[in-house]
């Protein structure tokens, strides 16, 4: 067997695969987000490591832990976490869809330049970037930073845990802006702008290369032997990519989680000129370029739950009034900016809006909107992919909101491309586990793993007419953030 795990914002997720790939358990551990001031989001890396402590013993329950070869970790992007020498956290972790860092990111886009900077690491900055994170810190918290030993990324937190190794992979190292993406090592000059010691760096890796066998006492407290194999794993979009079988150039993956992304494989490096994307390393040796929404199906949260005081087993329920006729003829729209927005405006005060209700408009209209509004702003990115050169055919689907029908419908036809549903929603996870087969040798490669074991369950097609209906609905949709951009902040 071969565990896969998927740190994510609201929960980790844990996999069991067999051999031949068939998720045989998958369950799920919760953890709150502490957002303690607008626009900030902070997790403590300790519920990180809870969860793997109480997920991985139940996922095993039944199962012959003794054949479990080898793990691997897709995990949420950019969050500091920073230890001090003795291996303690200094501060809860910053997480990527904080927005407490504008004016850091604002001196590194201005001061540095947005040109220098693209040079160095093949990006510009985004408010939930690491780099600005740690400006923030040495700024903010002096002392605290002066005690930094050691800063990781949320996952590479948990492979320390398993392994005692200080580690990181190329795609998410990618995202802490002092990676130099195209030739894969530190930027000596972006550590040098931001205080950056090379001590504190992990070791850089592939994301499929083994990184260490489970440390003892990790192994007896997860029950498991410890010939385990952890594998330096990735980015959880970069894993959701191979989870979904997005390998090789110009193939596209869509998740709607918390955040959502619109990721396009690469062969080579490349950059987005208008910087709007995100050209990171991919877990398959290549690179990408990504689009990343801060808010995605958690604006559908946020309405159900907070709003209208539903639960999650209730959402089918609430979208149920809304009818096929009904889409693309929506009068009301919904910017998703609920926490501030990166690609492609990169505007960390943007809000979210509820515009164009009247008298008759009902609470389904505007749930609707909701996710009519996430899937327009997905378009923004997708069409940014596509003045940057990237020719995208169709795209896979994952994520928590690809398990709802009519989103996929909705968004086929606001892109007016198929969408593909892999078997294996789990994109994070089962990428995880797919590096982990690699690292333990039942593939050569990430590319091969991928074609082996990755299927499409269902597509959804863009129907003609819909799909003209949605695009003049978003041609009215693009000129609603222009016109707000003033009032926010
Ligand atoms: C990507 C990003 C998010 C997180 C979500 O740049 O910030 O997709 O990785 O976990």
């Amino acid at each position: 067997y071969y565990i896969g795990v998927d740190l994510g914002t609201s929960a980790c997720k844990f996999l069991l695969v067999d051999e031949a790939g068939q998720v045989c358990r998958e369950l799920t551990r919760e953890y709150p987000l502490s957002m303690p001031k607008t626009g900030w989001s902070e997790q403590d890396p300790a519920l990180w490591w809870q969860a793997c402590l109480s997920g991985i013993p139940a996922l095993l329950e039944g199962f012959d832990a003794a054949r479990v070869q080898g793990m691997g970790i897709g995990g949420q992007m950019h969050g500091l976490v920073a230890l001090d020498g003795e291996g303690q956290v200094l501060r809860p972790a910053i997480l990527w869809n904080d927005g407490r860092t504008a004016e850091q990111t604002e001196y590194l886009n201005t001061v540095i330049g947005k040109k220098e900077l693209s040079r160095l690491t093949g990006n510009i900055a985004f408010a939930g970037f690491t780099a600005p994170k740690l400006l923030w810190m040495r700024e903010q918290e002096p002392e605290l930073f002066g005690r930094i030993a050691k800063i990781l990324l949320p996952k590479d937190y948990l492979v320390w845990k398993l392994t005692g190794c200080f580690s990181t992979d190329y795609s998410d190292a990618s995202g802490m802006l002092l990676l130099d993406v195209e030739h894969k090592c530190w930027s000596e000059e972006m550590c040098r702008i931001c205080g950056v010691k090379p001590e504190w760096l992990a070791e850089l890796h592939e994301s499929w290369q083994e990184v260490s066998c489970l440390q003892p006492q990790a192994a007896r407290a997860l029950g498991l032997p410890e010939g385990v194999k952890v594998c330096a794993g990735a980015g959880d979009n970069a894993a959701a990519a191979i989870g979904t079988g997005t390998v090789g150039e110009g193939r596209c993956n869509i998740s709607l989680g918390t955040s959502g992304t619109i990721f396009i494989s690469r062969e080579r490096f490349g950059v987005d000129e208008a910087n709007g994307l995100h050209t990171f390393a991919h877990a398959d040796g290549g690179w990408h370029l990504m689009g990343c929404m801060l808010s995605a199906a958690s604006c559908n949260k946020w309405w159900m739950d907070e709003i209208l005081k539903v639960s999650a087993a209730d959402y089918p329920a609430e979208q149920a009034p809304i009818a096929r006729e009904k889409l693309g003829r929506n009068s009301v729209y919904f910017l998703p900016y609920l926490m501030g927005e990166r690609s492609p405006i990169n505007d960390t005060n943007a809000r979210g809006t509820l515009i164009g209700m009247s008298m008759n408009t009902t609470r389904a209209d505007i749930t609707q909107a909701v996710l009519e509004g996430v899937a327009f702003a997905i378009r923004d990115s997708f069409e940014a992919a596509r003045s940057a050169g990237a020719v995208i055919p169709r795209s896979g689907l994952c994520g928590g909101g690809a398990k709802s029908p009519l989103w996929g419908t909705i968004l086929a036809n606001v892109l007016g491309i198929p969408l593909d549903l892999p078997v294996t929603e789990q994109g994070p996870g089962y990428g995880g586990a797919l590096l982990a087969m690699v690292c333990c040798g039942r593939f050569a490669s990430v590319r091969e793993a991928a074609d082996t074991l990755v299927h499409v369950s269902r597509t959804i097609q863009p129907d003609p007419e819909l799909t003209a209906r949605y695009e003049e609905r978003y041609q009215k949709f693009r000129r609603i953030y222009p016109a707000c951009k003033e009032l926010f902040g």
